[in-house]
């Protein structure tokens, strides 16, 4: 289940705790916060580390193609990048999959936040926007699971990705029981007094809750 959960590492963690953290959580997320913190060269070394399964660049990328292009070529050490979808299509988003495609990146786009000021009335236009890109993936906040069920029903085939499980108030699980595919957790684990074992009870806790909605419990 460790490839169902996503650690975003907005501080940097001790290099054997993050190795003893990936026992338990599969895929990372990198952002701005660590790269202002350690800069590239530093990240990079630490993404190179470790073995994940995914890595993933959530910079939120939202400019026009020529200069996303400019921003994705640095970052060649991750697997797929997080861009917003409200920056449509023509010289933005449709030649950004185009370029990741060629590079053999995924690319992930929001489709609904997390936190409590983002207005779902937008939904309609950016699901149209994400029909038409054809993403690896979509972000859907663990904070809405009626969202992420809606998500699920609408695109069958994207995968799924939820922050907002711990400091977000989501619980694990319950963004994967609706039908996302990971969950991404921050805060809760980097924090924590001991993030290994922290790490540890939020994947068990997601072990617990999915194999309770298998049995339809
Ligand atoms: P916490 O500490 O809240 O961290 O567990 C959550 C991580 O996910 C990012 N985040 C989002 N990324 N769409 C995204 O693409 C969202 O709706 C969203 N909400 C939170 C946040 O920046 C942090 O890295």
């Amino acid at each position: 289940m460790k490839e169902r959960l996503a650690l975003a590492l907005d501080v940097p963690l001790d290099r054997a705790v993050l190795r003893e953290v990936s026992h338990y959580i599969g895929v990372l997320k990198i952002g701005w916060p660590l790269i202002l913190e350690l800069g590239l060269d530093g990240v990079r070394e630490l993404v190179r580390s470790l073995n994940w399964v995914e890595v993933i660049a959530d910079l939120k990328l939202a400019d026009i193609y020529d200069t996303m292009s400019k921003v994705v070529t640095k970052l060649s050490f991750v697997d797929s990048f997080i861009a917003h979808s409200f920056i449509g299509i023509e010289e933005a988003l449709g030649p950004l999959k185009i370029d990741l495609d060629q590079k053999g990146k995924g690319l992930y786009l929001v489709l609904s936040m997390s936190h409590p000021g983002w207005d779902d009335e937008v939904y309609p236009k950016l699901l149209e926007v994400v029909r038409k890109v054809s993403p690896k993936g979509v972000i859907v906040g663990a904070t809405k699971p009626t969202m992420v069920a809606k998500a699920r029903k609408d695109l069958s085939k994207a995968r799924i990705l939820s922050p907002g499980v711990g400091a977000q108030g989501g619980s694990p699980g319950d963004a994967i029981c609706a039908g996302a595919d990971v969950e991404i957790v921050g805060r809760r684990i980097y924090t924590a007094k001991d993030p290994v074992m922290e790490s540890r009870a939020v994947l068990k806790a997601l072990e617990e809750r999915v194999s309770q909605c298998l049995r339809g419990t």
